[in-house]
């Protein structure tokens, strides 16, 4: 099982960026998260960070017939981004929402996210341990579909 892993814009600057909203573990931290569970569950995984929105639209298209599953948070492309979302639609691979603080009571601004309407699930408000829980929650799905 294959899944990619895409962080959008200022998660690079975890732990210096707001961290009585995002906490103090820096993205190292979130990277090295990642890999530790998908080696302990077996799973093969690529990690993708870009503060450009063409980027992760590129590498979204690039995961069509090679990548089983998609974890992302878009960060602010979540609720702006329509290119985003049909890149998402366009190559229908089954893809988790994350969000690292809980958006549902922030600003109206963030009340809309696109790329979760292409999304089988969204785990917010968890800090880093919602990357944990949307990858057990892809390994689970993609074995009930018979992605081994
Ligand atoms: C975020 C929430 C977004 O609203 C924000 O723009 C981010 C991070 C989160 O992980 O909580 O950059 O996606």
């Amino acid at each position: 099982m294959r899944l990619l892993v895409i962080n959008g814009p200022n998660i690079n600057m975890l732990g210096i960026r707001e961290p009585s909203i995002y906490g103090k573990e820096d993205f190292h931290a979130l990277q090295e998260l990642v890999r530790k569970t998908c080696s302990q569950e077996g799973i093969e995984v690529e990690l993708f960070q870009s503060n450009h929105e063409g980027a992760i639209v590129d590498k979204i298209q690039s995961a069509y017939g090679v990548m089983d599953g998609i974890v992302i948070n878009p960060a602010a492309y979540t609720h702006t981004s329509v290119a985003i979302l049909d890149a998402l639609k366009a190559v229908a691979i089954p893809a988790v929402e994350v969000h690292i603080s809980d958006v549902k009571t922030r600003e109206d601004f963030r009340q809309i996210s696109y790329a979760g309407m292409a999304c089988i699930k969204t785990y917010m408000g968890l800090g880093l341990d919602g990357y944990r829980q949307a990858i057990l929650y892809l390994k689970q799905y993609l074995n009930e579909h018979g992605v081994g």
